[in-house]
């Protein structure tokens, strides 16, 4: 295979770059200055893009590739990328489903106890002294038994709600329709409905313009002052505004977010509550899932550019 030029919009780990170096020429845009004079220099040549799943692709960037025939995401999700745009001009476009839904699971699960519990408080008691000074640390809140909702029963809703099932909670779920596999769980198709009955309330529905600011001003307040909400979905899934002054007013308990709209920036007001979790875009990030999801993009581009089959497509 003759090596192929590829954009690559985001950073990855070494063993990615030096994996993905044996058979493609990679152009760091993300790294570039100015990227224009980046872009001017290597259009015509690209004939691939790897991106990841927070930065997908642009319509501007795609636009301006001419010969750009593979969008291969370092991610499951492809909000990011224009796929009608791409459809017209026949570019296929790859993700990394699977090998992240467990540990995107975990991270929801764990981002629930570890808030519920207070343990990243806890921590913070015992190094600073407070336990040998103040006492004994605030008592939490229990998680096992309570009434837990999951926003998409996909992939990652689906593992969400087997983990909170060894937790004993009393699980719902929404979905456009009833879900195969999960006839133990309650089936509520209303998202407002869904967090009224919830104690905490998981998004993991697919971002995008179908579901954007599906968790709006109405969902927050009926999971209410007693109520936790958890991302690891979209930013664009809630309405962060509304979400912001929820939280301000204590209308919403609590929320424990790994995604923000405009990541990694994010609104200042969110750093003066502490009523939140703010995790950094982490729920998929361990050492195992990210080299099987380098893995997967570097595959994806291999067979495309040799003429097999996508492992992945989206389309
Ligand atoms: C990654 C993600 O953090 O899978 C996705 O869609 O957003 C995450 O798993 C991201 O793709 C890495 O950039």
């Amino acid at each position: 295979m003759n090596k192929v030029n590829i954009l690559q919009i985001g950073p990855y780990p070494d063993w990615d770059v030096e994996a993905l170096s044996k058979n493609f020429i990679l152009y760091p845009y993300y790294a570039a200055e100015d990227k224009s004079a980046f872009i001017a220099g290597c259009a015509n040549s690209i004939r691939g893009v790897a991106t990841r799943g927070d930065r997908g692709l642009s319509k501007e960037l795609m636009e301006a590739l001419p010969n750009l025939e593979i969008i291969a995401i370092y991610g499951v999700g492809y909000d990011a990328v224009d796929l009608d745009a791409a459809r017209e001009r026949n570019i296929r476009v790859t993700n990394t489903p699977d090998v992240l839904t467990k540990d995107v699971a975990d991270f929801g699960v764990a981002m629930m106890l570890a808030a519920s519990r207070g343990i990243i408080g806890g921590e913070d008691w015992v190094r600073s002294g407070d336990w040998s000074q103040k006492g004994n640390y605030p008592l939490k809140t229990r998680v096992f038994g309570k009434r837990v909702g999951i926003l998409g029963l996909g992939r990652i809703g689906y593992e969400v709600a087997r983990r909170c099932a060894a937790f004993e909670m009393d699980i719902a779920y929404s979905d456009l329709d009833k879900k195969e596999g999960a006839d133990e769980w309650s089936y509520i198709k209303d998202s407002q409905a869904l967090a009224d009955r919830s104690d905490y309330l998981f998004v993991t529905t697919t971002g995008g313009a179908a579901t954007k600011h599906i968790v709006n001003k109405k969902v927050i307040e009926a999971l209410g002052p007693e109520g936790m909400l958890i991302n690891i979905s979209r930013a664009s899934n809630i309405d962060e505004k509304a979400l912001l002054t929820a939280l301000e007013n204590k209308t919403l308990g609590y929320a424990a977010l790994d995604v923000f709209q405009d990541e990694p920036s994010l609104k200042p007001r969110f750093l003066e509550l502490d009523n939140v979790m703010l995790q950094p875009h982490q729920a998929s990030a361990t050492v195992d899932t990210r080299k099987e999801m380098g893995r997967l993009v570097r595959e994806n581009l291999e067979a495309y550019f040799s003429g097999r089959e996508l492992l992945t497509p989206v389309i």
